[in-house]
């Protein structure tokens, strides 16, 4: 296992904020993204009406934690949580192989939520619920060591080093994702974009409690045995560029 700092894929960048902590980073997050696209059809609509409010998360008044075991009718064997899951086709396909398994999506983009909707109406998902909005209040409201695992794939890139705070992937947040994640748990990340991937090493691995579980090359220029690929994955891939796959363990802090 790697606590980052050797053999990185190449970050592009020798952005002077890539040597130290950025205390400010990430501190007033916010969704920076688009939450409406195209307008929706009659179907979609339906769904986000009738649908949606029997999937949708409800937090606890602030200040108290949810019990995220409770949001599902049946017990579930661990919780995943997807972050950004855009239109949700990598949520579906693992909720539909892991029946046992509870999944949290996260995604405010609305024409995204409709999408993965219409894929648990049609394969008669019981394993999912959505959060539609920005995922920081749903990661402060969940208790510690709750996740077996969080994906965050293709998280919006913010090229520009003005645009750059706006990132998901801050200090903050990769001290929030190792807090709700279980022993041993797993953090996975995906990205089209080397200076995002370098990025997110350089935070992992000054962030106690998370340690890079590569070996070798090929465990981040391909993908996990399991995976499904995403929509942006594929818009990436057709457009020439090289995916980074990165996965973290929940480790005890050295
Ligand atoms: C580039 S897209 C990738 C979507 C999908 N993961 C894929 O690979 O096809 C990034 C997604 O993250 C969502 N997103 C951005 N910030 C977010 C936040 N704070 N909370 C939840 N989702 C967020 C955006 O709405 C967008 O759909």
């Amino acid at each position: 296992m790697m606590t980052g700092g050797t053999n990185l894929p190449a970050s592009g960048s020798s952005a002077p904020e890539e040597s130290g902590a950025n205390p400010g980073e990430g501190a007033d997050r916010a969704f920076f993204g688009r939450r409406k696209g195209k307008r929706l059809r009659a179907g979609q609509e339906q769904r986000l009406a009738e649908l949606l409010p029997t999937l949708r998360v409800a937090l606890p008044a602030l200040g108290r934690k949810l019990d995220p075991t409770t949001l599902f009718p049946h017990p579930v064997d661990e919780l995943r949580l997807e972050i950004g899951f855009g239109g949700g086709e990598h949520l579906a396909a693992q909720a539909g192989r892991a029946p046992g398994t509870g999944f949290i999506g996260a995604e405010p983009f609305v024409n995204g939520v409709v999408k993965l909707l219409r894929a648990v109406d049609e394969a008669a998902l019981r394993n999912v619920r959505v959060w539609d909005e920005d995922v920081t209040a749903l990661l402060s409201a969940l208790p510690d060591a709750c996740l077996a695992r969080v994906d965050l794939l293709y998280p919006d890139p913010w090229p520009k080093r003005r645009q750059r705070k706006r990132r998901f992937v801050s200090d903050e947040t990769l001290r929030e994702i190792a807090r709700l994640l279980k022993p041993e748990g797993r953090f996975r990340f995906a990205s089209d974009i080397d200076d995002y991937a370098g990025w997110t090493l350089v935070r992992a691995a000054r962030c106690p409690g998370l340690a890079w579980t590569a070996r070798a090359s090929s465990d981040w220029t391909r993908p996990w045995p399991d995976w499904p690929g995403t929509r942006y994955e594929a818009k990436a891939v057709a457009a020439g560029r090289k995916p980074t796959y990165l996965e973290f363990a929940r480790v005890d802090p050295a």
